[in-house]
């Protein structure tokens, strides 16, 4: 048993249950009491290299968990869903993500997927969109949020943002990274996004 990915999945569960949303708790408890662990190896990925300031930026109730992922970064399987030649190498260098819980997880599950995403700084993660029902939610502040036809909306760390099943989503950053966990359900949990938008590394 790894301590490690115990206390991080102790803290995510906590966060969670500090939402008060109903939403939320639903795929919480899809969680189970407690999933099984599995034995994954660790994989580094250059954008960890965005997650210490990510967690000093991390706001309010979101800090002990960021700061706990990124004390354990190191113990973790990390894994990007696309390649250069979907994104361009500025974005790989600037994005990742590792799956806490889920069919690929550090705890198995076949109903739920549950984890980080990391994109550093001056990325725009362009619209793209999945059949699984998914919940993001920032653990820090200041990158912005875009749903279906909508404006980029600046969302902060605590804030419940639900995409319903096939609804396109986009996120950019400024000159901060971006840390947020995310829940997905109801479709395939290892989907490739459908990518409906052009990718960009912005200006600095
Ligand atoms: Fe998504």
């Amino acid at each position: 048993m790894s301590a490690a990915t115990h206390d991080l999945l102790g803290l995510f569960r906590a966060f969670l249950a500090g939402r008060d949303d109903a939403l939320v708790d639903g795929f919480a408890a899809a969680i189970g009491a407690a999933p099984a662990e599995r034995a994954l190896a660790p994989v580094s990925l250059p954008c960890l290299e965005y997650l210490p300031r990510a967690a000093a930026i991390a706001g309010g109730g979101a800090k002990p968990l960021a700061q706990c992922l990124a004390r354990h970064a190191a113990d973790l399987r990390w894994a990007q869903t696309y390649s250069e030649a979907d994104f361009g190498r500025d974005f790989l260098d600037r994005y990742g993500w590792t799956e806490l819980v889920g069919t690929r997880g550090h705890f198995a599950s076949d109903t739920i997927a549950a984890g980080f995403l990391l994109l550093g700084p001056h990325v725009v993660y362009p619209d793209h969109h999945h059949i699984a029902e998914e919940i993001y939610v920032p653990l820090t502040p200041l990158a912005e949020w875009r749903k279906g036809d909508g404006a980029f909306v600046r969302r902060g760390p605590g804030e419940v943002i639900h995409h319903p099943s096939n609804v396109g989503h986009a996120m950019r950053t400024g000159a901060e990274p971006l840390l947020a966990l995310y829940l997905w359900r109801g479709g395939p949990l290892a989907q490739k996004s459908t990518l409906t938008g052009a990718s960009t590394v912005r200006e600095a």
